[in-house]
């Protein structure tokens, strides 16, 4: 049963409107990683569930306690569950999404105000910090809800919601809410939901649809070398003494090749190789060399074999360098010797990895490494946040919604896919919900998320509004 023509009508009228909501959605800077804008995200989460009241949404705003953050300690933004429908013989469905978005500064490289939308009326980019990432696919299920309201139409399925501000975090405080609601049972928000859909990721390419059903886990490390009690003049302290920079970037030199093998003993061990069979599956999807180079704009893919490539991301574990805290990194030729730097690296984890798996390796051979330093220097390892990897079983009739909505509305079939990234509370989810979760995207692979300029295609926003409304059609008309 696909959606009603009317409700394909209406969103193409009201485009406008649509992206005059995303505007207003883009306009609150709501940070999570930055403790100055943490109003900003509470200002987003009230700015939220005004709107999903006005849409005839029940809602409660759940306090999610306190944590300590760059030393400082702040309340968590509130997280939003809310209501919709409650007929017995219709499906329920949960929608999970994130209000908080990454840190952006014109500053950066922006062309544009990042927290200021722009309609680039040639190329139909929608330009400003969480269009895509993932105020888009909220503000594509308040259309949807908006479309029904204004049509006085029924929704097929019976909805809940769970919106948060903390992903880009680490989702902090949100699996002890998760799990607390579905003990409540029939008390709870989560009560008799029958399978959940997240749309927060990225088509593969600028052309054709997918779906996602896996994600990677992530541990996310900073590694603390301090020796001196201050910075020291290199001129008088160089080769007199231990310097913590030096053993920082002999330990991180000593975590991943430069071709992405993971030097840590027992980590890329733990993950079983792809058959030929499974490399069949990397093979079939609509990609190619060329598009990892045009998504990040440089020749550097790691092979020149798309299953390579492809595996790299979505079915390897990998580890990423981040950043060194404390370094000199301004202009000029500043003779410091740093006393306290701290470097940040993460790896992603595929099943059957954990960050309880992981997690003890790292440190054990960050301690021994350290140790055949020889240095005089203090090393601390700390383990900043971590989230586990995800694999849904596609057979499920959730898929079988969505590939259909996919068709209904792109006229193509999706290609199935698993992702690099993270969404820490996916599993969180799976497990204790005991249902299929699908990942429903609305963006493309270029969409720049977390990166300067990020953008949704004008066509991506309104055609993935009329595929999020299909798609409850298609789940309702399934016999489970
Ligand atoms: N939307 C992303 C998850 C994602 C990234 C899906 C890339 C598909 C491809 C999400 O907002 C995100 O950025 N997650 C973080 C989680 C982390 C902070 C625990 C990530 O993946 O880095
Ligand atoms: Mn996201
Ligand atoms: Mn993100």
């Amino acid at each position: 049963m696909p959606a009603p023509a009317q409700f394909v009508e209406f969103v193409d009228t009201h485009a406008d409107k649509f992206i005059q909501r995303l505007a207003d959605a883009v306009a609150i800077p709501s940070v999570s990683g930055e403790a100055g804008r943490r109003e900003d995200v509470v200002k987003m989460a009230h700015w939220l569930n005004g709107q999903l009241n006005s849409l005839g949404v029940t809602t409660e705003l759940r306090d999610l306690g306190k944590h300590v953050m760059d030393g400082q300690e702040l309340s968590l933004p509130p997280a939003i569950l809310g209501r919709m429908g409650d007929d017995p013989k219709k499906k329920t469905i949960l929608i999970y999404g994130h209000f908080d978005v990454q840190p952006a500064f014109k500053s950066d490289g922006w062309d544009t105000e990042p927290f200021k939308l722009v309609i680039d009326s040639k190329t139909g980019r929608l330009i400003g910090r969480g269009s895509t990432d993932d105020k888009g696919p909220i503000m594509g299920w308040l259309n949807v809800l908006e479309t029904h309201k204004s049509l006085g139409l029924e929704l097929p399925v019976n909805l809940r919601f769970c919106f948060e501000g903390m992903e880009e975090s680490g989702s902090e405080g949100l699996d002890d809410l998760i799990v607390s609601e579905t003990k409540k049972g029939k008390e709870g928000w989560f009560d008799g939901v029958d399978c959940v859909c997240i749309s927060d990721n990225y088509w593969l390419n600028d052309r054709t649809p997918c779906l996602t059903y896996g994600l990677r886990g992530l541990s996310y490390f900073k590694i603390v070398v301090q020796g001196p009690a201050r910075d020291l003049h290199s001129g008088m302290f160089g080769r007199a003494v231990h310097e913590p920079m030096t053993d920082l970037i002999a330990l991180m030199s000593k975590l991943v090749t430069p071709d992405g093998k993971i030097l840590v003993p027992g980590v890329d061990e733990m993950v079983p190789a792809a058959d030929d069979e499974e490399k069949k599956i990397y093979n079939s999807l609509d990609y190619s060399i060329a598009d990892v180079e045009d998504a990040v704009g440089g020749k550097i893919a790691i092979s020149a074999d798309k299953a390579t490539v492809l595996m790299g991301r979505m079915r390897m574990p990998s580890l990423s360098l981040h950043g060194i805290e404390g370094a000199f990194y301004g202009a000029g030729a500043k003779t410091v010797i740093p006393a306290k730097v701290s470097g940040k690296f993460s790896i992603r984890l595929v099943p059957p990895q954990t960050p309880d798996k992981i997690n003890p390796l790292v440190v054990k051979y960050l301690e021994s490494e350290f140790a055949k330093l020889n240095s005089k220097n203090q090393l601390s390892v700390e383990c900043l946040h971590g989230g586990k990897p995800w694999v849904a079983d596609i057979k499920h009739w959730n898929y079988e919604a969505a590939i259909k909505a996919t068709q209904a509305v792109y006229k193509k079939q999706p290609d199935l896919t698993r992702e690099g990234g993270s969404i820490p509370v996916t599993l969180t989810f799976a497990e204790s919900l005991g249902v299929n979760v699908l990942l429903l995207p609305m963006g493309r692979g270029d969409d720049g998320a977390h990166s300067t300029n990020e953008k949704l295609d004008r066509s991506n926003y309104i055609e993935g509004t009329k595929l999020l409304g299909t798609y409850l059609y298609e789940a309702a008309a399934i016999s489970a």
